[in-house]
């Protein structure tokens, strides 16, 4: 898929289809991101399988159906970390798309699982983009 095209097929998908990510799917999207890291001196990870982060029952407002995988948002603060956090996560976001994953960013509500994500010292967790097959992939 296009650059173009994902930008106008991408939108929020809330509800995920509880299948993991294929693993050629998932080593692309590490490599991009290993990319973004360097370019943009951040240490966003993909964390896969783990439900807790969106686990039932812990928000009223915003609620998310299946979401096992999220993308960390995750740097060394500074007075741009969070532009770069925008910038470098929605460059993500757009090529999960190419990849036939859909996404939603979540700044609020979720829980931080802190135990998953590598934290190096002085690094702070910012914020998730939940990650994964929409349940009405296919059918849009
Ligand atoms: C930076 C940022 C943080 C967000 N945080 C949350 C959140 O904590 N909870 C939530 O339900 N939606 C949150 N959203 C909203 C959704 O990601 C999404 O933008 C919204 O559902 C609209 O979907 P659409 O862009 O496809 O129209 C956030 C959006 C952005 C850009």
């Amino acid at each position: 898929m296009e650059l173009l095209n994902a930008i106008k097929q991408r939108h929020s998908v809330r509800s995920y289809l509880d299948k993991p990510i294929d693993t050629d799917v998932r080593d692309e999207l590490r490599k991009y991101i290993d990319k973004c890291n360097q370019e943009g001196n951040l240490h966003i990870q993909l964390i896969e399988n783990e439900p807790q982060a969106f686990a039932k029952g812990l928000f009223h407002y915003g609620l998310f159906s299946n979401v096992k995988n999220y993308i960390a948002l995750v740097g060394k603060e500074d007075s741009t970390f969070d532009e770069r956090c925008g910038y470098y996560g929605e460059k993500i976001v757009l090529k999960a798309q190419m990849l036939g994953l859909n996404t939603c960013w979540v700044g609020g509500t979720y829980k931080k699982i802190e135990s998953v994500v590598d934290l190096k010292p002085g690094e702070k967790f910012l914020m998730v983009i939940a990650i994964g097959y929409g349940e009405n992939q296919g059918r849009e």
